[in-house]
């Protein structure tokens, strides 16, 4: 199958938006004050093994985008690495892994049970269409998110991005990321964390926050329909290092806080799953 890049970042931007109502409303918001900006990066889930991330990197890197630094979550059992587009035209990409070995036969029972109906489908099938695998039953799910918050998404969601990321560096009208952050909350947002929501500092070379994820209602096996947690939509900044360069990764303990953006949070549904 041959896509370009941009079909690429748009289908996974159209997916991304019809399971998280609030990114379209904070990117009609933006626009509307005259901002014009791109994606710092996106973010994608998956499992170790065969759906790895190796799996997934393979349509970036055959269009180009080189692997620029790999992470460790211990504490979450993830892995991770970041992918960047040498041209700088296209967002960073930031995979992660469930390291599924480290759990209990629930979770590895589970995954497997998911991975094993998407053998054989192409990396770029599964990015740009439906969940690879049918629904899981709601009790399954239930049972792997008392084990693993970012198990449990991924296998109610498929292989799609968890969220976009705002290029912060690319907006006019906020004096900083802190302005940016009052102005979602003052439009009745909710941001992830506490005090000035911001993860990482110029130092890091990288600060952000995040939106707390919609709760979308959302459709499991026998036509079940229950409220979950879908994504949330993050903003970046980006600072130059004393060389003058633009910092082009990630921090491991902001990341790690960030996260949690998708954990179990009190709020209502919002909408229906497409
Ligand atoms: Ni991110």
């Amino acid at each position: 199958m041959m896509v370009t890049l941009g079909e690429l970042f748009e289908r996974l931007w159209e997916r991304y938006v019809a399971i998280t109502p609030q990114a379209e409303r904070i990117h009609s918001l933006l626009r509307g004050r005259g901002e014009r900006f791109q994606n710092d990066h996106v973010a994608l889930r998956t499992f170790e093994g065969e759906l790895g991330m190796d799996c997934l990197a393979a349509p970036f890197v055959e269009h180009g985008y080189v692997c620029t630094g790999g992470y460790r979550f211990d504490g979450k059992r993830l892995r991770a690495r970041s992918y960047s587009h040498p041209s700088g035209r296209w967002p960073r990409v930031f995979i992660s892994e469930l390291v599924t070995a480290a759990f209990n036969d629930v979770v590895p029972d589970a995954v497997a049970h998911c991975v094993q109906q998407a053998r054989g489908k192409h990396p770029l099938d599964m990015l740009l269409g439906e969940p690879p695998w049918a629904p899981v039953p709601y009790p399954v799910y239930q049972r792997v998110l008392a084990e693993s918050e970012y198990a449990a998404w991924t296998m109610a969601f498929g292989i799609c991005a968890n969220h976009f990321t705002v290029h912060f560096n690319d907006l006019r009208t906020f004096a900083d990321l802190a302005d940016l952050n009052a102005f979602l909350i003052g439009e009745g947002f909710e941001l992830n964390g506490e005090g000035d929501f911001i993860q990482g500092s110029p130092e890091d070379g990288l600060e952000q926050s995040s939106t707390r994820a919609d709760t979308i209602s959302w459709t499991f096996s026998g036509d079940e329909v229950h409220p979950i947690r879908s994504c949330y939509y993050e903003f970046a900044k980006r600072h130059t290092d004393s060389f003058g360069q633009l910092f082009d990764g990630f921090v491991t303990n902001s990341a790690n806080r960030i996260f949690e953006s998708t954990n179990i949070h009190a709020a209502s549904p919002t909408s229906r799953n497409p």
